[in-house]
């Protein structure tokens, strides 16, 4: 078929595939894979067939019609039938690897045939189910990308030059001083109507869906993520002893897990070291902290005497374009559109790491903030519910079962995000204690 649609995707899914195996490449001992990388997570490798399984069940059960290509692994490797535990005696990574090329063979020879038209309910909206997979990986690869980060970086090598990931010899922007900071720590934002939520055309999650219309106060908002510098302050002032800055539960996970500073950080006589992937260094003060739970993140926020911005505001702020009154397009990313490029933030891996607070004033948004789109996810401080009128598609555990008491949402994507994933729109979940993601602080305040 000429159809230019099913090129661009397939395309998609070959880069996609490439950069997968790649990330399984930093690890140079195959049982360094095949064990939990710490805190009860699968293995590294269980992922590898996962998106194998999901890739095959999506494409080739629910759209094409087969039955399943291999039904040990379609059990093992679905998070859903098989509990973690059960994760442990997992097939050589060759075999895996022989396991997704089959399914992707399969899958690639229906994209040619397949009419993305109404006739089947899983094409519609731009051949969703094809995107859906797609995506699927990408989001994969940076949950690879957290638990990689967890392993000892004794046990890793950073990517051979020419063998970084998309780009060759990218630096990260120059330290502190790339731009002037900005001229506020925070921007007024004034009460209005938005739309928040996913437009009806470009591929989104069931949970982005329906897109509504918002009206939101006066608020105030950080221009920078919080820096490693701040965050030490909070440590130094008895952050993790000061009762009154911690929520309940919050306070019980600190005292349960005994978190004392955030989890790559390290005491070092005086001094504050942080692993990064690769190597331990002092702590970088104007990089932002990172490694932190929600529940750190709002006890941070009620030192500074801040909270944490509502879904609401922070998706009003990044998509907001310049002049508030009147009809308003919403943008995809904070800076605009246009589509994310290494002077604009950093995402996709292309650093390895979080880059200073202020790298990136060409990713300014209408408002000033910077480092919305990209660097780390923001914690928000919404429960992950559905919008007014949502309806699960298309399936109840992608988004539907997560909507509970735990899981907060965060927003903006990080430095291992992919670019589709960082539109303003993207609803990540996790629980209040989670501290792996790449995730970091942006404070509000009432207006
Ligand atoms: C949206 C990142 C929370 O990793 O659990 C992967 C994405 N869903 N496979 C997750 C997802 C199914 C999800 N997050
Ligand atoms: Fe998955």
């Amino acid at each position: 078929m000429i159809d230019s649609q099913a090129e661009e995707i397939a395309t998609a899914l070959e880069a996609a595939r490439a950069n997968t195996l790649r990330l399984f490449d930093l690890v140079a001992r195959e049982e360094d894979l095949r064990q939990s990388p710490g805190f009860g997570f699968r293995p590294v490798l269980w992922h590898l067939a996962h998106i194998g399984v999901f890739e095959g069940y999506w494409i080739l059960q629910r759209v094409r019609g087969d039955q399943p290509l291999d039904a040990l692994y379609e059990r093992i490797f679905d998070p859903i039938a098989t509990p973690r535990e059960e994760s442990k005696n997992l097939p050589a990574r060759r075999e895996m690897e022989n396991y997704l090329s089959r399914v992707r063979g399969e899958v690639l020879r229906h994209l040619e045939r397949a009419r993305f038209d109404d006739t089947h309910p899983l094409l519609r909206r731009d051949a969703y189910a094809f995107r859906l997979i797609l995506e699927h990986e990408q989001q994969h690869q940076e949950t690879l990308a957290y638990l990689l980060h967890l392993l000892d970086p004794a046990k890793k090598k950073r990517p051979a030059e020419g063998m970084a990931r998309n780009q060759v010899g990218i630096e990260p922007p120059s330290q502190v001083g790339a731009s002037s900071p900005p001229p506020h720590d925070m921007v007024e934002i004034p009460a209005g109507e938005f739309v928040m939520g996913a437009d009806e055309d470009a591929f989104a999650y069931d949970n982005e869906r329906p897109a509504h219309a918002v009206l939101d106060p006066a608020f105030k908002l950080d221009c920078l993520l919080v820096s490693n510098e701040n965050y030490a302050r909070f440590v130094a002032e008895g952050g993790y002893e000061r009762r009154e800055w911690w929520s309940n539960d919050g306070w019980a996970w600190r005292e349960r897990e005994h978190w004392s500073h955030p989890l790559y950080w390290r005491r070092d006589g005086d001094e504050w070291l942080e692993r990064t992937m690769f190597n331990e260094r002092p702590l970088a003060r104007h990089h932002p902290v990172t490694g932190v739970s929600w529940y750190e993140a709002e006890a941070y926020a009620r030192f500074a005497g801040k909270r944490l911005p509502t879904e609401a505001e922070w998706e009003r702020a990044a998509s907001a374009s310049p002049g508030r009154a009147g009809p308003r397009h919403k943008r995809r990313y904070a800076w605009g559109d246009e589509p994310p490029s290494e002077v604009r933030c950093n995402f996709d891996l292309r650093f390895w790491g979080t880059t200073p607070v202020d790298s990136f004033p060409a990713g300014t948004s209408a408002d000033g903030c910077l480092d919305l789109t990209g660097n780390l996810w923001e914690w928000t401080s919404d429960k992950f519910s559905g919008y007014p009128g949502f309806e699960p598609f298309p399936y109840p555990e992608y988004s539907a079962e997560w909507f509970d008491e735990d899981h907060r949402v965060l927003k903006g994507g990080s430095w291992a995000t992919t670019a589709s994933v960082l539109r303003t729109s993207f609803r990540n979940f996790f629980r209040r204690h989670f501290r792996i993601a790449f995730a970091g602080i942006r404070c509000a305040a009432d207006g």
